[in-house]
């Protein structure tokens, strides 16, 4: 199906940056699709797309298997980019020559541009370019011209206008080329026409009309957490289909302090969602009663999870849709690079295993968005600032921040805790300086003295993370200040406390979570 904005196609042949593609044309406001390298070139006709890139890869073109794109693809008339093992693809298949290089080339270049249309159109003569590459266009196939080299690389950046055909042996994509955005502006909007107006607000109204069109008169049910992304799908269907869409609350009972009346209050009371909140802590309770080991906790739990979901929503007989708010970066992921386009996508499942009887049909309104663009689009649909920077929190909940058996009274013990820790980090303006923060209950007693008195209470420990995806992190270095406050008040106030921790741990060799 064309797609109802301009899109630029990039064509991943494994590599890291295919992400960071993506984001810098949408960052210059073009919609961007990662597909897979050897999409068959009809259907990159049939999505009519402004223009292609073609990413670089960890392959050589010489290497047996290599990944190929579809021998059509530079039969398209579509404006293409070929960026590193992209342009060396270009070269060999259009007739080029491709050679191993003597020196090969990583890190910083000087790039002397030899023909300052175009690509390097209003850009200095000598540009900083990243490399990293080992083979390089040795011949030009027939119509090319070279148009820029360095001292290494002799075509670091070749171009067929005519035929709207360019390749680039750096990577414009990478913050290490200074002027690669303005390479890629010149790309977008000189060769390939763009307009430039892809935003969030486009993109609301363009998924608001595409989900009134595909749901009809049927309803979509949505397990909302009110963490950012299920909060946003659920506002964006909201939106389209108003109380079509049946979003449910599973109380685990395993939340933190005030979370199921932030997301009542939010959702029910300001922007008037029919939400259903299925009560469920004696269930999740009873589930984890005398289970220690954190796996056997997460499989009961998501077990309850979908128990509790699949019943409600079966309540509702003229649901068709089940919608979740899988974002882009878990689509990819879950993709084999070199998997084709059958490769399997996973649905990243807050919820999984429905009945199959129910037959639901999937609604994903966000797996085209990173997560800051979600946040944009949240803030857009009015969704109140504390919960769109919330920390991520994991499904099973408190339940592994708890080492060892799950009770009630360990339950509210370790809410009251880490409701002092986060609002003194609120306080000082450390909340958003971390990633996530959080406060865990030890399976330990320790002795302390309070007055006259010997306690012998349970301990503490204090968690915060400085992270970019939470796939590595660092211990956040708290101001000692701020983790005295946090430890006198969590002693003081919560009765059955009498010890705090700081954990110094960095992720690897720790994870983030303690279970
Ligand atoms: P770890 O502890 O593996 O966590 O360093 C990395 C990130 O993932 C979150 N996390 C989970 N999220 N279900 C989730 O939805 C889970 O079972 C789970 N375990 C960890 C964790 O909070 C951190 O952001």
């Amino acid at each position: 199906m064309a797609n109802p904005q301009e899109t630029v196609l990039i064509l991943d042949f494994g590599s890291q940056y295919a992400q960071l593609i993506a984001r810098r044309v949408r960052e210059l406001k073009v919609f961007s699709k990662i597909v897979p390298h050897n999409i068959p070139a009809a259907e990159i006709s049939k999505e009519s797309p402004k223009g292609v890139i073609l990413s670089g890869g960890p392959a050589s073109v010489w290497a047996p298997g290599a990944p190929k794109p579809d021998s059509q693809l530079f039969n398209l008339t579509v404006p293409t980019l070929g960026i590193c093992y992209g342009m060396q693809l270009m070269g060999q298949m259009l007739g080029g020559e491709v050679s191993k290089a003597a020196n090969r080339e990583f890190g910083k270049a000087d790039l002397e541009v030899d023909e300052p249309d175009s690509l390097f159109d209003g850009l200095p003569k000598t540009l900083v370019s990243w490399m990293s590459h080992g083979d390089y266009v040795t011949r030009l196939p027939a119509g090319f011209k070279k148009i820029a080299h360095t001292a290494n690389t002799p075509i670091a950046a070749m171009a067929h206008p005519a035929a709207k055909k360019f390749g680039v042996q750096f990577h414009p994509e990478v913050m290490h080329t200074p002027e690669g955005t303005e390479v890629l502006r010149n790309f977008l909007f000189k060769v390939c026409g763009c307009r430039g107006d892809w935003s969030a607000q486009s993109f609301i109204e363009t998924t608001v009309e595409e989900i009134r069109k595909t749901v009809g008169k049927s309803k979509v049910v949505l397990g909302l957490s009110g963490g950012v992304d299920s909060s946003v799908a659920a506002l964006l269907l909201h939106q389209a289909i108003g109380r079509q869409l049946v979003p449910i609350f599973v109380d685990t009972g395993l939340l933190r302090k005030g979370e199921k009346s932030q997301v009542v209050e939010t959702f029910q009371g300001h922007f008037h969602l029919p939400l259903v909140v299925v009560e469920a802590e004696s269930r999740f309770l009873k589930a984890l009663e005398g289970i220690v080991d954190p796996e056997e906790k997460r499989r009961r739990i998501g077990r309850v999870f979908v128990e509790c979901f699949d019943e409600e929503a079966a309540k509702h007989p003229d649901v068709q849709f089940l919608a979740q708010g899988t974002l882009y970066p878990d689509v990819i992921e879950s993709r084999s690079p070199f998997g084709g386009p059958s490769a399997t996508i996973k649905t990243h499942h807050n919820v999984g295993g429905l009945p199959k009887e129910m037959k639901l049909k999937l609604i994903e309104p966000l797996k085209f968005l990173f997560k800051d663009e979600v946040r944009e689009i949240g803030k857009l649909l009015g969704l109140p600032e504390k919960m769109l920077n919330r920390h991520p929190f994991p499904g099973p909940g408190l339940a592994i921040r708890i080492l060892g058996e799950v009770t009630r009274e360990r339950l509210d013990l370790l809410r009251e805790a880490d409701h002092r820790f986060i609002e003194e980090l609120e306080r000082s303006g450390w909340y958003s300086k971390v990633w996530q923060a959080f406060a865990v209950l030890l399976p330990l007693k320790t002795v302390g003295v309070m007055g006259d008195e010997r306690t012998y209470e349970n301990v503490a420990a204090l968690r915060a993370v400085v992270s970019t995806d939470g796939m590595t992190a660092d211990w956040a270095r708290l101001p000692a200040e701020l983790v005295e406050k946090v430890s006198n008040r969590i002693v003081n106030e919560v009765r059955g406390i009498n010890r705090v921790v700081l954990d110094v741990t960095s992720k690897p060799p720790g994870t983030i979570e303690w279970e």
